[in-house]
């Protein structure tokens, strides 16, 4: 049984590529020395690129307003329990600041797709960090957008965009989002950000509910097409006042599996151990980096604010001053062997 995943892992790590077949037996495998080899080279592979560096990025939580209603997520707006909250420029600012002291150089400005924010409160904001951070990457993850909207804000200063395809099944798809929702839409967005010239993060969560090891094979297809420059995936957690409340959350076994498997395949990516890894184990993000990941994404969001953007239950860093949060990490990366880095982090072609 070793030898077959040993074999399976070499045939990945080659071709970049993954079968079916061979996605199966990497995440249903038990062999515990099947398994170490599956990190092990994972690992390897992250370390012949970036070393022992470890990115970081500050996240910015800045409003929890949505227009959307994912069935998944905690702030969506039909969760009448969520108490919203935006910051004003100046508070964002402020957060960039503190970031910069404590050795951020990107931002990522994340909220809910909030209507408040239009282009020109986006623009304004962004060219205000742009102003004054001008050594620092400026990602945006704010949704659906037009692709003029898109071309606007990158004008304005932005760098880098996030938005998770989180499924690139159409029938797991229409599972974790209202109709009015559509897959194809999503993908479209992608492929305008990417084609504007921004880095482009996508990425998906392990174990929403009725996800299957088909479904997860169109997700690694998707990134082979799109070839975005970050992949961010996490455990989905429920969330007690959603209609997933009752779901089970996804392990983080299989998190770490696809982790190492995502890095096999698309050997250069920005891969974060994320908050959700975190959140699900005490040790979950050392032990994402241990399988493949390089970068970790504290918290720059004021801590009045923080209990607030609960997307999932039980989050982790929710009391945390940044500060905290930026020594904690780099305790943990430090005790596996690795260092967070003062640099933007850009992705290494
Ligand atoms: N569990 C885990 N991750 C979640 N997200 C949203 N809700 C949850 C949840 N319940 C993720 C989505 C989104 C990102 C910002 O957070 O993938 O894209
Ligand atoms: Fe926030 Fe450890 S990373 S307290």
């Amino acid at each position: 049984m070793m030898q077959q995943i040993r074999d399976t892992v070499d045939s990945i790590a080659k071709k970049q590529d993954i079968s079916p077949d061979e996605l199966h037996l990497l995440l249903t495998a038990e062999d515990s020395g099947g398994l170490e080899y599956l990190r092990e080279k994972a690992r390897a592979c992250a370390d012949a690129i970036y070393g022992d560096r470890i990115f970081t990025r500050g996240l910015i939580e800045f409003t929890n307003y949505c227009r959307n209603d994912c069935l998944y997520c905690g702030i969506r707006k039909s969760n009448g329990n969520a108490q919203r909250y935006r910051l004003t420029s100046e508070e964002i600012l402020e957060c960039c600041r503190e970031g910069r002291e404590l050795g951020f150089r990107t931002f990522v400005l994340q909220g809910g797709e909030d209507p408040y924010f239009n282009d020109d409160r986006v623009c304004e904001i962004v060219s205000r960090i742009r102003a004054e951070f001008p050594d620092c990457a400026i990602t945006l993850s704010i949704g659906e957008k037009t692709r003029e909207s898109y071309q606007r804000y990158f004008d304005a200063g932005a760098d880098r965009y996030l938005l998770r395809h989180e499924t690139a099944d159409e029938n797991q798809y229409r599972k974790l989002h209202p109709r009015t929702m559509s897959l194809t839409r999503r993908k479209q967005c992608l492929y305008d950000l990417k084609e504007i010239g921004y880095q482009v993060g996508c990425g998906f969560m392990v174990g929403s509910p009725g996800q299957t090891t088909e479904t997860l094979y169109e997700d690694l297809q998707f990134i082979r097409q799109l070839q975005p420059h970050m992949v961010g995936i996490g455990p989905f957690i429920s969330q007690h006042d959603t209609p997933f409340a009752q779901e089970e959350s996804g392990t983080l076994d299989q998190t770490l599996r696809l982790l190492s498997i995502i890095r096999l395949i698309h050997p250069h990516v920005l891969l974060p151990a994320t908050t959700a890894l975190g959140t699900i184990h005490p040790l979950g993000r050392e032990m994402g980096i241990q399988a493949g990941g390089n970068v970790v994404m504290p918290n720059l969001s004021p801590v009045s604010v923080r209990k607030k953007y609960e997307l999932y239950d039980n989050k982790i860093c929710t009391g945390d001053e940044a500060a905290e949060c930026r020594h904690c990490l780099e305790g943990r990366m430090h005790r596996i062997g690795y260092r967070i880095v003062v640099d933007r982090g850009d992705y290494q072609p």
